[in-house]
């Protein structure tokens, strides 16, 4: 993980930054001298966002920064790369989500190839704050960070590697399940899914807090790489299939902050993780497995594999019958069709839960939207051999078809809540670079610590 902080809490040598709107500016300019007026002139600022001029007095040199004050992560946080290295510091009352913005403005993915620059860094005085936006934007890297490591780097055997080391130092209690073990539990989809891959497939477990508090279960889907299976996707559809392994990674980022803020709930991060790949063992069309709730499912297509992993994982989580249940999956392309790459999109049952969450997205910059969990679709999965089949061949409404198959696998005993994720930036815009993202993460734990936090 990028180690080095974006947010320090003591500046020694700070540039000082004056955040200025269109109004502010004109304001501004009635002290300002001749000379100074002529040199802003030169570097066309006019308080608009994203514009900067450089200001020298006799003493200091300060930083104009146009800006809207905007409560959004795009106000500053093209800053960490836009200004030269170095500590910056500034008089204005900037947001915790401003200030988010800078800290996730400030990721690189260094794993590979050493960067160009350090990102600037901007003085927090406040320390209840600096800590709080530092767990999030550390939690928010580390998600990006396992999005963005190949599949060469990140295979089941890795994902396990990471939680157990998370484990290791947050005191919890790790368990996992590889290979032919999971038959042994009858979870004989994740099995399925995973077994042609020469990394085997797992479901990695861990617990945390103390047992007085209420059982939150965070469940991911770890498709560490998504060839589509026999059902082969095309090699643009199959080109970023590293980041389906991002339900995950946003579940495990979610553990690590809610651990780091030591939310007082008893956590249960359930993670099955595997390779869709192909072999001469590879699961096939037309098979039909028997999963962990007892429940029978044709396969009708091979690509529609993370369903199979989070629905022995999700009876799993069932069974502790925990207040909530929370899954993230980069599930299907439909979703993506329906609202985009920058919109989660949300299923549950609970309209009051949807609200609060949809608020939480709102005033977190990190948006929502609920979609149906349409009952009469159901019948979409209804298979002639087996209790269900796992994709519907309608092609129609497949984000819903296939949160109503995940819907099978749940009783009502707990509260439930499906996140269809992109889990991807495509383009780099201020405060989220190209390349793996932990959507819809702060809105759950903002929802989480409105919710069961003790202030
Ligand atoms: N991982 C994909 C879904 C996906 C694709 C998410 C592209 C984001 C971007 C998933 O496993 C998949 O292949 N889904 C299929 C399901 C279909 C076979 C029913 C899809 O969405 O096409
Ligand atoms: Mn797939
Ligand atoms: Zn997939």
């Amino acid at each position: 993980m990028n180690a080095f902080s974006s947010l320090i809490s003591k500046a020694d040598q700070a540039t000082e930054l004056v955040l200025l709107d269109p109004t502010d500016y004109e304001q501004w300019t009635k002290s300002a001298s001749t000379k100074q007026k002529e040199l802003i002139a030169k570097q066309s600022f006019e308080g608009k966002r994203g514009q900067k001029a450089w200001v020298q007095t006799e003493d200091t040199t300060y930083v104009l920064i146009g800006w809207d004050k905007k409560n959004d992560l795009g106000a500053l946080g093209h800053l960490p790369f836009e200004l030269p290295e170095g500590q910056y510091r500034t008089n204005q009352k900037l947001s915790e989500i401003q200030l988010l913005g800078w800290g996730m403005g400030a990721y690189s993915f260094d794993r590979y190839k050493s960067p160009k620059r350090l990102p600037a860094q901007i003085e927090i005085r406040d320390d209840a704050l600096r800590e709080k936006v530092q767990s999030i934007t550390e939690s928010v890297f580390l998600a990006r960070d396992l999005i963005n490591t190949p599949a060469s780097d990140m295979s089941p055997s890795h994902i396990e590697s990471e939680i157990q080391a998370m484990a290791e130092k947050q005191n919890a209690v790790f368990s996992c399940w590889t290979g032919d073990e999971l038959l042994d539990q009858n979870c004989g989809a994740i099995h399925a899914v995973g077994r042609a891959s020469v990394d085997p497939p797992r479901l990695i477990e861990l617990k945390w807090g103390h047992n007085n508090h209420p059982k939150i279960c965070l469940v991911g889907k770890g498709v560490t790489f998504d060839s589509g299976g026999l059902d082969l996707k095309s090699a643009a559809g199959m080109r970023q299939m590293k980041k389906d392994m991002g339900g995950a990674a946003i579940a495990i980022a979610l553990a690590h902050l809610i651990m780091k803020r030591n939310l007082p709930v008893q956590l249960r991060l359930l993670i099955p993780a595997a390779e869709n790949s192909i072999s001469g063992n590879a699961f096939r069309p037309g098979d039909i497995l028997t999963t962990r709730k007892g429940l029978t499912v044709e396969i009708d297509n091979t690509d529609a594999e993370g369903r199979l992993l989070l629905c022995d994982a999700l009876a799993l989580a069932d069974e502790e019958k925990p207040e909530l249940i929370v899954d993230f999956a980069t599930l299907t392309g439909a979703a993506r069709s329906a609202v985009g790459t920058e919109i989660s999109a949300m299923f549950t049952h609970s309209d009051l839960i949807a609200e609060k969450l949809y608020k939480q997205g709102e005033s977190n910059a990190d948006p929502l939207w609920r979609l149906p969990l349409h009952e009469s679709y159901n019948k979409m999965l209804e298979s002639k051999v087996a209790d269900l089949v796992n994709s519907a061949s309608s092609g129609y409404a497949g984000a819903i078809t296939a949160a109503l198959f995940l819907n099978n696998f749940l009783k009502d005993s707990s509260d439930w809540v499906h996140f269809d994720v992109m889990a991807y930036n495509l383009n780099t815009t201020p405060g989220k670079p190209e390349g793996g993202e932990g959507m819809a993460m702060r809105a759950v734990f903002a929802y989480l610590e409105e919710t069961y936090g003790q202030t």
